[in-house]
């Protein structure tokens, strides 16, 4: 999301007349784009900032500038912390950012906007997409859920789905632009409806866009994916065999704790009627350990739903209380200690599942969307399977931005290796 939200940011500042810098020394102006969904994504970005203040002695004329949830949580307030910033636009308000900035610069003023106005959605502005063959499109912002830890609904604001013609819209330029795999976006996709299209509908349109190849879409949450999702990713041949479904926890109970609205078995479910559907669905996910209360009888659920589902891959995380939610004021806050060795311990078990699903592709065929030479050699190329996995394969850059058959001969925990399959 903050992926593509820069690149909006990158959209409003070029039709403004500003240029991306080549690289942050060269820059003139340099915009933090921040995470505030765990205390470690906050610091980092202001230690940046901090790090950031010492060219700015030298050379007063720099501007430096805060976006995001952190600008959005901590508003004016870090214009007194942080000296060195010159202005914080939180979530809602990045249309104004050439004003603020020209402010800025004229008069030499400190500046912050973060109204949240639960409404705007960016329309008519083309982002400026990073390099490469991979699109990020918004379809949807904010989130209605309100789960106990999380920060998003506080700093992101009411769920708003942007209308499906500007969508497919932006779709179809992305695809003539050489973008060829979209990923849809929004932080719960699965409740989008703009009044005319549910998910669904939209999913079923936007795979037939005809200048793009593939599609997939996060985040979706297992309370509202519905049949008729599984059912249009299964036929519809665009959509890619993969799906990112964060299960958080395999406690009942903790799941009850954190609001999210489903048991373990409705969980476990939906995974069968992926795998029913599209018997080579890769399944990633997020899960959290040391929430407010878990037992060691609850970290053991969760490691055994997690060892039973066997995801592709997972991205886990220890609890982090976030200031303003209600998990933060729970009083049975699980010690440091016993957060980071249930965390370790889940990541060993995933890293071994994930190497054995690795070694699983070997002898597959796959169609690689290939994205640039590989960060090893330039005589490999590296780009993306439909299941979002990373492979690798000896040939030629000319290939850079086409669809190639492989063999997969060879596979770490992180990369496939492959042959390319000549065609007669
Ligand atoms: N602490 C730890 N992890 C969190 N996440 C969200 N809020 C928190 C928090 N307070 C995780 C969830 C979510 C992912 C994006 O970040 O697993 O799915
Ligand atoms: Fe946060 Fe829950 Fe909304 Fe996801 S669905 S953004 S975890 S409140």
């Amino acid at each position: 999301m903050n992926v593509a939200d820069s690149e909006l940011v990158a959209g409003i500042l070029s039709d403004a007349g500003y240029k991306k810098a080549e690289s942050i020394d060269s820059a003139d102006i340099i915009i933090f784009n921040s995470c505030t969904v765990r205390q470690h994504a906050e610091d980092r970005v202001l230690g940046r900032i901090t790090a950031e203040a010492t060219r700015k002695e030298q050379n007063t004329n720099i501007l430096i500038g805060l976006i995001g949830c952190v600008a959005q949580r901590k508003g004016e307030e870090l214009l007194n912390e942080i000296k060195s910033l010159d202005f914080v636009v939180g979530t809602d308000q990045y249309r104004h950012l050439p004003e603020i900035i020209s402010s800025c610069m004229n008069s030499k003023e400190h500046l912050f906007a973060d109204v949240q106005n639960n409404i705007e959605n960016y329309e008519n502005i083309y982002p400026v997409r990073n390099k490469g063959v991979n699109a990020f499109v918004t379809i949807m912002r904010g989130c209605n859920n309100f789960c106990s830890y999380c920060i998003v609904p506080y700093v992101r604001g009411r769920e708003r789905s942007r209308d499906h013609k500007e969508i497919l819209f932006e779709i179809e330029q992305a695809g003539n632009d050489g973008f060829k795999d979209i990923t849809l976006l929004g932080q719960n996709v699965n409740s989008y409806n703009d009044g005319k299209y549910t998910f669904p509908e939209l999913l079923k349109e936007t795979a037939r866009v005809s200048s793009i190849e593939r599609l997939r879409f996060v985040t979706s949450h297992p309370k509202d994916i519905s049949d008729e999702v599984i059912k249009v990713m299964a036929a519809e041949p665009k959509l890619c065999e993969h799906l990112h479904l964060p299960m958080q926890s395999g406690s009942d109970r903790i799941l009850e704790k954190m609001n999210r609205k489903y048991t373990p078995q409705k969980y476990l479910n939906i995974i069968h009627k992926l795998r029913n559907a599209m018997p080579n669905i890769a399944i990633t996910t997020d899960v959290m350990v040391g929430f407010p209360g878990e037992t060691e009888d609850d970290f053991i659920q969760t490691y055994n739903l997690m060892k039973e589902i066997r995801f592709d891959y997972a991205f886990m995380f220890k609890y982090s209380p976030r200031e303003g939610t209600a998990a933060a004021e729970y009083p049975d806050q699980i010690q440091e200690e016993i957060r980071l060795a249930r965390l370790q311990k889940l990541i060993d078990q995933q890293e071994r599942i994930t190497y054995e699903k690795y070694q699983e592709q070997i002898g597959r065929r796959v169609q690689v969307y290939v994205e640039k030479t590989s960060k090893k050699s330039d005589k490999e190329l590296s780009g993306r399977t439909r299941d979002n996995k990373i492979a690798v394969f000896p040939s030629d850059s000319k290939l850079i931005g086409t669809f190639v058959d492989i063999e997969i001969v060879d596979a770490t925990s992180w990369t496939l290796k492959g042959k390319q399959i000549q065609h007669t």
